[in-house]
């Protein structure tokens, strides 16, 4: 019990230590290449996207989002797409076709995060209970 008390510890420093390591000059922005580890949209954020993707994409897409007058959405039709591809997509449109450009509405993290979502399968929009 002590032994893993102290393991929890020394795994808890090292963890600390290695927070303490990433690089916080200004100008060391090499994180951003990685997309994956751009900061998420908040949990209010992402109840946003949700709905307008069922809603707005869903037109074009299909309300199963597989698919309509735009190609299927779902993780059987996505799964060799590269992420950042996928979500540049859905920032700039496909121009010659029907896709819109979304920069309007949609950062690049809200952006990635709907392509991660499509990849894993897009979740459901919470039921709203509609009170008069
Ligand atoms: C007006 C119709 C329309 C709307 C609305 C629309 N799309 Fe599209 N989308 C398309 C079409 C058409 C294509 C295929 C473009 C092509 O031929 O390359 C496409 C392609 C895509 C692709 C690339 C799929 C692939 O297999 O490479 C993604 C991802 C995508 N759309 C996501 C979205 C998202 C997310 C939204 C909502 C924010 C959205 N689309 C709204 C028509 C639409």
């Amino acid at each position: 019990m002590r032994a893993a008390r102290t393991l929890l510890a020394l795994a808890g420093c090292l963890a600390a230590a290695a927070v303490a390591a990433e690089p916080t000059q200004p100008g060391q922005q090499a994180w951003r290449t990685e997309p994956r580890q751009q900061a998420q949209p908040t949990e209010q954020r992402q109840q946003t996207l949700v709905r307008m993707v069922r809603q707005d994409c869903g037109s074009c897409h299909g309300m199963r989002l597989t698919g309509g007058l735009g190609p299927a959405l779902t993780p059987q039709a996505l799964a060799d797409k590269p992420l950042a591809s996928l979500a540049a997509t859905i920032v700039h449109g496909r121009p010659g076709t029907p896709m819109p450009p979304w920069r309007a509405l949609l950062d690049e993290a809200d952006a990635l995060w709907i392509a991660t979502q499509l990849q894993l399968g897009f979740p459901e929009e919470p039921q709203v209970q509609v009170q008069r």
